[in-house]
């Protein structure tokens, strides 16, 4: 946690200016390839004093780690949705902290600029706080993270405040837990109505007080994600969320439209790159039938 992150929030602040208006100042921004160094949790928290808002991408192999990160996008998480967008799992459930490491690796490598914070995944930290250290221990020390996420809200407060004690950056994740989609029984909107909704807000306090940086709040009613980014001093970051959190993140390949479908409402598809890669292969495969492909132009003499 940052220095300033438990300080009290000022109700009759004035709303958060729009993101285009923080970054159009000369202020140092998160943007811009200014800074020739890693974004550090100070920065994000000096992101949400100024109201400037930004947005956090997955990313979880060394391409797109580079892309997003030479784009500015200055949070990389490498999420357990790894399982069903890497590793071909139908969820987040079976995946294993093992097959975490090497994507880590593979992103913070491949980063200059973008923090990069490692996801634990399912079991890997529920049993005991300890458990959660040995394991957040291993992102950051083999993996090289610098940061590291889980879900829950007051029922991990033991476990965050053991690593933020530790010196670990902890980012905490609430709202809609996918490790726990078996539990809730589906991938449903949490904290709708008054009592959802402070049970919602008491999980991101709690986490707050604990020493976590920040909160991924998933598939929450806007109005409430705006009141918990309001009460907060640390920065939410949004997912399903509306747009009243200081910040968003999305699974880069339902950014891309890498996966098919049009995915949940929240998603918005910057591309078409299923789209794209298909007919590229599809084209490829035919020259290659074809004999258009090697032409002279792509063999030796
Ligand atoms: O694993 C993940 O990608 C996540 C984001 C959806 C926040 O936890």
């Amino acid at each position: 946690m940052s220095e300033t992150a438990n300080q009290p929030t000022d109700p009759q602040a004035p709303p958060k200016p729009a993101a285009s208006g923080a970054a159009a100042t000369s202020e140092p921004t998160l943007y811009g390839g200014v800074r020739s160094r890693r974004v550090t949790v100070r920065d994000l928290q000096a992101a949400k004093e100024r109201g400037e808002r930004w947005g956090m991408l997955t990313s979880y192999d060394m391409l797109s780690a580079q892309i997003f990160d030479e784009a500015g996008i200055p949070v990389l998480l490498v999420g357990d949705s790894a399982g069903n967008n890497v590793l071909g799992y139908e969820t987040t459930v079976p995946v294993q902290l093992e097959e975490l490491l090497p994507l880590t690796r593979a992103v913070v490598g491949a980063s200059k600029r973008a923090m990069v914070v490692g996801d634990l995944p399912f079991g890997s930290y529920q049993a005991s706080p300890e458990q959660a250290f040995m394991s957040a221990l291993r992102l950051i020390k083999e993996g090289g993270a610098h940061a590291v996420k889980l879900e829950g809200g007051r029922r991990v407060v033991p476990q965050v405040e053991l690593l933020a004690n530790s010196g670990m950056a902890v980012m905490g994740h609430i709202g809609l837990t996918p490790q726990s989609v078996h539990g809730i029984g589906g991938f449903r909107v949490q904290g709708r109505g008054e009592d959802a909704g402070e049970q919602v807000l008491a999980d991101a306090l709690a986490l707050q007080q604990a020493g976590a940086f920040a909160v991924v709040l998933e598939l929450v009613p806007a109005t409430l994600a705006e009141r918990v980014s309001r009460e907060l001093t640390i920065p939410t970051i949004g997912i399903g969320a509306g747009a009243g959190c200081d910040a968003q993140v999305l699974v880069w390949t339902d950014m891309a439209g890498l996966n098919a479908g049009p995915g949940p409402r929240f998603v918005k598809r910057y591309a078409d790159l299923r789209g794209t890669l298909s007919a590229a292969a599809a084209e490829y495969a035919e020259d290659v039938r074809t004999g258009r492909y090697p032409s002279a132009e792509h063999s030796y003499t």
